[in-house]
C-alpha cells in the first residue's frame, strides 16, 4: 500500500507529522537508500525508511508491556485521575495504544498495550484459554480447602460462576492464582469468598509472557515477536 512519506514516519510513533515533514525537507530521510525531500511523496508501507540513518519501524500494529504501578486507572484519559495512557511516552502517543483488559487501580504488574484490536480481543477472550498469573497477599494464608474450591470452579455470592482456577500457597501470606478469565475484581472476589481478603495484587504473567523484572514501575517497552507468541503458549496447567 502506498502512503505519504510524512504520514508513514509519523506512524512509527517517534515523530509528529510536522516533525516528520521537517525531517524530510531537511534531507534527513532516505527511502531504500535514496534521499527524498518531498513529504507528500508516496512510498510503499513496507519500505526501508531511515531518519538520520536510523531505520524506522513502520509496522502499523504495535505491542507493549507496561509495569503498572498502583494508583493508576486502566482506562482512557480521565480528567481527575491518572490513567495508564498518561504513562505512554510522548513519542508513542500517536499510535493510539489501548490497554488489553483491565487491572484494578490498586493492582500492579503486567499490562499489555496495543493498537491491534483483534489481538486484544483474542488475549481477553476466555475461549483462548490464556492463563493470567497473579501474586496475591492475603490475610490469613490460603489453605488446601481453598485450593480445592478454586479447582472445582467457584460460585461467588452474587451467583457469578467462575471457571476452574489454580491456587498455590507460598506461605507468609503469599499465593499464586491462575485464572483463564477476567471477570470484574475476579481474583479479589474469589479469595474474599474464601475468607481470605486480598491486601495486595500483582499480575506476573499472561500466558507464557512474564513481566520483565528489569522494567521499572510505570515503565513500558515494546514486545519482541517471540514474546508475542509466548502469550499464546500455555505456561501453567490448571
Ligand atoms: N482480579 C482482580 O480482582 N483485580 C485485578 O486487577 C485483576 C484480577
Amino acid at each position: 500500500m502506498l502512503t505519504r512519506l510524512d504520514k508513514l514516519i509519523a506512524g512509527s510513533g517517534r515523530f509528529s507529522r510536522s516533525e516528520a515533514r521537517e525531517a524530510v525537507r531537511a534531507g534527513r530521510v532516505t527511502v531504500g537508500g535514496a534521499v527524498i525531500t518531498r513529504p507528500e511523496e508516496k512510498v510503499d508501507g513496507g519500505a526501508d525508511v531511515c531518519v538520520d540513518g536510523e531505520r524506522l519501524r513502520t509496522d502499523a500494529l504495535r505491542y507493549f508491556m507496561l509495569n503498572k504501578p498502583a494508583g493508576v486507572l486502566t482506562a482512557a484519559r480521565d480528567a481527575r485521575q491518572p490513567t495508564v495512557l498518561d504513562l505512554v511516552p510522548e513519542e508513542l502517543r500517536g499510535l493510539s495504544l489501548q490497554p488489553v483488559g483491565r487491572l484494578d487501580k490498586d493492582t500492579t504488574g503486567l499490562l499489555l498495550l496495543t493498537n491491534d484490536g483483534a489481538f486484544a480481543h483474542r488475549v481477553m477472550s476466555p475461549k483462548s484459554g490464556i492463563v493470567k498469573t497473579y501474586l496475591a497477599r492475603t490475610e490469613p494464608d490460603v489453605d488446601a480447602g481453598d485450593v480445592r474450591e478454586f479447582e472445582r470452579g467457584m460460585e461467588l455470592a452474587d451467583g457469578t460462576r467462575c471457571l476452574p482456577a489454580g491456587l498455590e500457597g507460598l506461605g507468609g501470606g503469599l499465593c499464586l492464582v491462575y485464572v483463564h478469565e477476567g471477570k470484574y475484581h475476579q481474583v479479589k472476589r474469589m479469595l474474599a469468598a474464601r475468607g481470605k481478603p486480598v491486601l495486595e495484587l500483582k499480575r506476573l504473567a499472561i500466558g507464557g509472557l512474564e513481566l520483565d523484572g528489569e522494567l521499572g514501575s510505570g515503565k513500558m517497552r515494546e514486545l519482541l515477536t517471540d514474546e508475542i507468541e509466548l502469550i499464546f503458549a500455555h505456561s501453567h496447567r490448571l
